[in-house]
């Protein structure tokens, strides 16, 4: 049968460190509030002109690299973001107009976190119906421009960034093996951004206050750590694989705490989540395909192991993916 697998990797992040010495100065916070509540020490912030077009591009010049490709081996561009340059064109055109991908169609997925992961289960749909394709699936955002730099609940949490992957068919037992995703809309209200403006403002009127990041955190915190194991479980059962066979888990990078609850609930060492939030805070969409072009080129993926990847976003959305790497 022929599976979808992962032929190059790839990141980009803005310059700019802020540290949480640096928010202590802009909102009444302090390192050590911020580092035991959400393991975060720096995130990269995207200078004015920096757009998430230009960072999934950088991004994806890395993946094809790794893939030994050029931008005009690409059919097809999927970008998973809630931050793109405009409201039209799509960040991917965008993509692919940067990179000069001239035989590639491009569009966006909105599924906030777990733009990545549903990207991937998508370009998965069309590897299997035409395993010759190759696909460029990106996760870009530049969450600083939504963000309140004065709301110390939520300014402390996010970073910008990109992260790429470039995938085709492959026979053999390797590639993505099973991938689950899940929607709840019902409880969008727990975590959103107002920036629809053909939306009938009348009906938010009390709350509509600015395109920013609006966020119930003790709530968000339950209901990911939740629908991530249950995403998780879902896959494993479906492919038989147990929890004790897999080499990485890859998760969305939104909070250490959400993280070690997660490894407890699976039954997972520590050591076998994969942790860079520490640098990067969250950067929504980003944040899986840069922590696995990490672990890529760190080594700590290696040809047969079991590579599992899980987030959890606005919408709700949540997702797993399992390969075979
Ligand atoms: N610095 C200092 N104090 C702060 C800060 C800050 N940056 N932010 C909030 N506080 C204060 C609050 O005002 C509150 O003070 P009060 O008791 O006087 O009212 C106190 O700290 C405790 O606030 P809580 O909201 O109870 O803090 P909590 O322990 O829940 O931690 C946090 C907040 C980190 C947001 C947590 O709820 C969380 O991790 N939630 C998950 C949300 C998340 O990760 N969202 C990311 C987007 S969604 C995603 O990617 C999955």
């Amino acid at each position: 049968m022929n599976r979808m697998m992962v032929i190059g990797t790839g990141s980009a992040l803005p310059a700019r460190v802020l540290s949480n010495e640096d928010l202590e100065k802009m909102v009444d916070t302090s390192d050590e509030w911020i580092t035991t509540r959400t393991g975060i020490k720096n995130r990269r912030i995207a200078r004015l002109g920096e757009e998430t077009s230009m960072l999934a591009a950088s991004a994806a010049r890395n993946a094809l690299a790794m893939a030994r490709l050029s931008a005009t081996d690409l059919d097809m561009i999927i970008v998973g973001t809630i931050t793109s340059d405009m409201g039209m064109p799509s960040c991917a055109c965008l993509v692919q107009k940067e990179l000069g991908a001239t035989n590639a169609f491009a569009f966006d997925i909105n599924a906030a976190c777990s733009g990545f992961v549903y990207s991937l289960d998508l370009a998965d749909k069309y590897v299997k119906a035409d395993p010759g394709l190759k696909i460029l699936v990106i996760g870009a955002e530049t969450l600083s421009t939504r963000t309140k730099w004065d709301d110390r609940n939520t300014c402390v949490l996010f970073g910008d960034g990109a992260g790429a992957c470039i995938v085709t068919g492959a026979a053999g037992n390797q590639g993505l093996l099973a991938s689950k995703l899940f929607s709840d809309g019902s409880l969008y209200k727990l975590l959103y951004m107002d920036s629809a403006p053909s939306m009938n403002k009348e009906l938010f009127r009390t709350e509509n206050d600015g395109s920013y990041i609006k966020m119930a955190g003790k709530d968000v915190f339950k209901y990911a750590v939740r629908c991530m194991e249950g995403a998780v479980m879902t896959v494993l059962e479906r492919e038989q694989v147990s929890i004790q066979d897999i080499a990485l888990v890859i998760p969305h990078q939104a909070n250490i705490r959400i993280l070690k609850s997660l490894a407890e609930r699976l039954g997972v060492a520590d050591e076998k989540i994969y942790i860079n939030l520490h640098k990067y805070g969250n950067t929504s969409a980003a944040s899986i395909p840069i922590a696995l072009d990490e672990a890529n080129r760190e080594g700590r993926i290696n040809p047969g192991d079991f590579i599992l990847l899980c987030a959890f976003g606005g919408g709700f959305t949540w997702g797993a993916v399992l390969f075979r790497w």
